[in-house]
């Protein structure tokens, strides 16, 4: 079951909206159509509407246009109270659009009754307290799960340091298979495990693999099983890998029950005629022609509100001066093919749009006095002197869509599970949003008949 916004009683209308909403031209420039880091080349800031700009330039502060549209991504009726006065009728109404086209963050809570799990103590000393609260919360909720459905087994991908997966077995009597694709994690995992107590092969077993959906993980999965129904469970599952289980989870029989948060969205490879799997993976969603570039992908990734408002940062710098920069190195010509700066940024590069040039130009091997002149420089500096509030207000409406975009992504996984028969599929937001903004839990169980 998805907990639709309160606006929408059927999941499919509410998809079509989110896809429609998403391909507007103005979400479409905002996430990627014209790059934050292109702001100056293409002039990003004209295409906007014209009494939103207007607005946001007549604000003495242009801070105050940024925590706006933060706080406007607020549900709690009491942060309405905090919206800024003057605000054109027209951004409000879009800001309105995006609140209520964002699943509901609110973390699901397990009615007190069902068992809280303890993470021994060898265990627990090891996490950091959000990576903690995450076990407790999804082991919770898993072995209540499997508690309550006869399942003595979990399959846990992407299992990392393998705090969940030791977890399970360590406390909840569940046999655990720990599958990471990285050998560095699955060592660390290893011994944790020989720390707590746990026995290699029985309680818990550890797999190196890199999982790409292909059949040869299904048949280890199920030689593992022996003939036991399995969940199969991932935390922070990156880009693609929720895919990947999502499907392992419909085609591999011993596995009756999925519960997967991902995490990374910009790791998700689209599909494509190479690439067939790719996303979407929903019939609905690719009949729809859901596209979402790779920028956009980046942004479901983000989490304004949890931004911590600091009045003393250099404001919007780090974005103003790459857009300059780029203006620079576009006109200039100065670099083949579109290639771009890529550097290790440091907090001093920062000091001066001089010193920030400097270090990018380094990169691409160019010299200001040698391949630009010191007064190109600083002629761009000046030239684009004041308008760093247009970088910092394109760069926070881009991240504006976060919601938007996670609620697309983990609905096209909804309807992907629903295509393949799957019953009682949902979305849980399992984890705290202000401390884990990835927070949503896709879920479902198999038929009698799958
Ligand atoms: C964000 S970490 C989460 C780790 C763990 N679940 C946790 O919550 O602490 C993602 C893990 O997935 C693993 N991983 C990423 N892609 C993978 C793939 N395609 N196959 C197997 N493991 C993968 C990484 O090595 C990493 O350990």
């Amino acid at each position: 079951m998805v907990d639709l916004p309160s606006d929408y009683t059927h999941i499919h209308q509410f998809a079509r909206d989110l896809i429609a909403f998403m391909h507007e031209p103005r979400s479409v420039q905002i996430t990627g159509g014209i790059h934050v880091n292109d702001a100056f080349i293409y002039d990003a800031w004209s295409k906007l509407p014209s009494e939103w700009t207007a607005w946001w330039e007549s604000l003495s502060n242009p801070q105050d246009a940024q925590k706006d549209l933060i706080n406007s991504l607020r549900k709690e009726p009491e942060a309405r109270q905090h919206d800024l006065q003057g605000r054109p009728d027209s951004l409000s109404q879009w800001l309105n659009c995006i609140r209520n086209l964002s699943l509901d963050r609110e973390q699901f809570v397990l009615p007190e009754g069902i068992p809280h799990v303890e993470v021994p103590e060898i265990l627990a000393s090891r996490m950091v307290t959000k990576k903690l609260a995450e076990v407790k919360a999804g082991a919770r909720y898993i072995n209540h799960v499997c508690k309550t459905n006869n399942i003595t087994r979990v399959v846990d991908i992407g299992s990392g340091q393998g705090y969940l997966s030791l977890t399970l077995a360590a406390a909840c009597n569940l046999k655990v298979l720990a599958i990471d694709g990285s050998a560095k994690q699955i060592a660390g995992s290893k011994a944790a495990a020989e720390q707590a107590g746990l026995t290699e092969g029985d309680q818990i077993t550890h797999l190196t693999r890199f999982v790409t959906g292909t059949d040869e993980l299904a048949t280890e999965v199920s030689t593992w099983a022996e003939g036991e129904k399995c969940l199969l469970t991932g935390l922070h599952a990156c880009g693609s890998l929720s895919e990947h289980m999502i499907r392992l989870s419909t085609t591999t029989p011993c596995i009756s029950h999925i519960a997967v948060v991902g995490c990374c969205y910009n790791h998700i490879t689209p599909f494509s005629a190479s690439n067939p799997t790719g996303f979407p993976i929903s019939t609905f969603m690719r009949s729809h022609n859901l596209n979402l570039s790779t920028s956009a992908l980046i942004t479901g990734c983000q989490a304004p509100t949890n931004w911590i408002h600091n009045p003393n940062s250099i404001f919007g710098r780090k974005h103003f001066y790459r857009a300059v920069l780029e203006k620079l190195l576009f006109d200039k010509n100065l670099v083949a093919d579109g290639a771009r700066p890529v550097w290790g940024i440091r907090n001093g590069d920062l000091r001066s749009f001089h010193t920030y040039t400097s270090r990018a130009l380094s990169s691409l091997n160019l010299i200001i006095g040698k391949d630009i002149s010191e007064q190109e420089v600083t002629g761009y500096e000046k030239a684009y002197a004041g308008r760093s509030a247009e970088t910092a207000i394109l760069w926070t409406l881009s991240v504006l869509l976060c919601r938007v975009v996670e609620s697309v992504i983990v609905l096209d996984r909804v309807f992907y599970l629903e295509e393949q028969g799957m019953e009682e599929v949902g979305v849980l937001p399992v984890f705290e949003y202000r401390e884990s903004p990835r927070n949503l839990m896709v879920v479902g169980k198999k038929g009698a008949e799958l």
